[in-house]
């Protein structure tokens, strides 16, 4: 069983940290979520005020004595997903303020999976020279933007076109999420 990280900020996009956790569970991963204050509003606001009961751990963003604040505590991977620009350029930026940005970092210095699921339209070039500074310290990119060629048929399908990428990326390539190009 491997061990992941959560992390879910304001951005709008709540579903796709839904949909992680859900997946997570039935790959039989082991959970741990942390959520930016703003994005329990949004969560809420976006229809998912129980997403949290989908993790196996939650911990107060205020919490630095979570165990994966520390680089000795070994977990497999930490998504952040969606992620605002805001916490986006912490994390660039080695900002580590509260128990999510501090453990990204700590996945930077750890040579650990970190994936970021940036969401904001447009983006300006602060934007895009974030995520280029994140990718060049080993972050993975992998933007909330669906893939349309499987045809979904549901928001669900269309989500898990980004959540398949993301559990690549992962490490969790034997999932059954979304449909594989020329596998279909
Ligand atoms: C409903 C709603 C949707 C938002 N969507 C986005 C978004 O898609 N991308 C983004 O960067 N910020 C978005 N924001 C603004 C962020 O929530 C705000 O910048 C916040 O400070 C982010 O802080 P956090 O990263 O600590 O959660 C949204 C805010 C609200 C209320």
């Amino acid at each position: 069983m491997g061990r992941y990280i959560v992390g879910v900020t304001g951005a709008s996009g709540s579903i796709y940290a839904d949909r992680l956790l859900i997946h997570l569970r039935k790959l039989g991963q082991e959970s741990h979520l942390v959520f930016t204050e703003t994005a329990k509003k949004v969560c809420a606001y976006e229809g998912f005020p129980e997403m949290a009961a989908r993790a196996d751990h939650v911990y107060d963003n205020k919490d630095f004595f979570a165990p994966f604040a520390s680089g000795s505590f070994r977990h497999d991977g930490m998504a952040v997903l969606p992620c605002s620009m805001g916490s986006l350029a912490k994390i660039a930026h080695g900002i580590g303020d509260s128990l999510l940005t501090r453990a990204a970092d700590v996945c930077l210095k750890e040579k650990r999976r970190l994936i970021i699921v940036p969401r904001e339209t447009p983006m300006s070039a602060l934007h895009l020279q974030n995520q280029k500074s994140l990718a060049d310290f080993g972050a993975v990119i992998i933007p909330a933007n669906p893939a349309f060629y499987h045809k979904p048929a549901s928001i669900e399908d269309l989500v898990d076109t980004v959540l398949a990428r993301v559990l690549d990326h992962l490490g969790l390539e034997d999932h059954d999420v979304g449909k594989r190009w020329r596998e279909m």
